[in-house]
């Protein structure tokens, strides 16, 4: 009972009181991660995106893709973008940019712009219909509002053109898995999980998020995640798939 009192209290405190040392704290962790390459994680990740490299622009007279990420963190997801494609980034946090910055100067054949500040909710600066797709990965359990965060997305693509997602969920097996389920509603109400992970909420269903945020076709599966880690298979339910403007 007090260990949960003061992972409690010490989440709110890292939570409210020092957003910026946890911001900091979560980029240098999310780079130390991303530098050891899972092969069957990525031949996972590789399933998601792998559609990216036949996508074509759907922008009057675009002769190359133009791409938005949103939630870039690091850039773990270069290696899947076509070879001349124009990438956009946008993510809150800034302390992702230098590692991001480190990841972009290894991939000369993609046009990438500086990252953008903001969060994918309040990305006005992003022009209507202006980009042909847009990718989010692990990126929706931790934003604010969800439904706005959507409406942002479908303003920016062009008519046609296609979110690429790839996130973790709430057991969807209630009767396989009643007790991952408990677990993750507990650490995420608690707080526990989100004060560790920069506001990541293990307890979300975002594949009816997407559903039901007026894209014209929703093409989602749901798929465990190769995670053998007895924590981290709170995180091992996946969704992803594509949603089309
Ligand atoms: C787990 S990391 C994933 C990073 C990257 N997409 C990847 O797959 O390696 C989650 C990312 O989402 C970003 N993020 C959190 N809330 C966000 C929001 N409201 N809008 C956009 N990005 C957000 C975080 O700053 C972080 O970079």
């Amino acid at each position: 009972m007090w260990s949960l009192i003061a992972s409690f209290c010490l989440g709110f405190i890292f939570c409210k009181v020092l957003p910026n040392l946890r911001h900091r704290a979560f980029a240098a962790v999310m780079a130390q991660l991303s530098k050891s390459v899972d092969p069957t994680a990525e031949a996972f990740k590789k399933k998601a995106f792998d559609g990216l490299l036949k996508e074509q622009p759907r922008r009057p007279g675009a002769t190359a893709l133009r791409i938005l990420e949103v939630g870039v963190g690091t850039g773990t997801n270069f290696k899947f973008y076509p070879e001349g494609s124009h990438l956009v980034v946008v993510d809150p946090n800034p302390y992702f940019e230098s590692y991001y910055n480190a990841n972009r100067a290894k991939f000369p054949n993609i046009k990438s712009e500086e990252f953008i500040v903001a969060k994918g909710e309040d990305m006005e600066m992003v022009e209507d219909n202006s980009v042909d797709v847009v990718v989010v990965s692990l990126v929706l359990c931790s934003v604010g509002d969800c439904k706005k965060f959507l409406q942002q997305v479908l303003r920016v693509l062009v008519p046609g053109g296609k979110l690429y997602f790839l996130e973790h969920v709430r057991e969807w097996d209630s009767e396989k898995h009643p007790t991952k389920q408990r677990f993750q509603d507990w650490l995420t109400w608690l707080q526990v999980w989100p004060a560790l992970f920069d506001g990541c909420e293990l307890n979300r269903e975002t594949l009816q998020l997407v559903k039901s945020a007026g894209f014209s076709e929703v093409d989602g599966q749901k798929m465990y995640a190769p995670i053998d880690n007895f924590i981290f298979q709170l995180v091992n339910p996946t969704i992803f798939g594509t949603a089309t403007k």
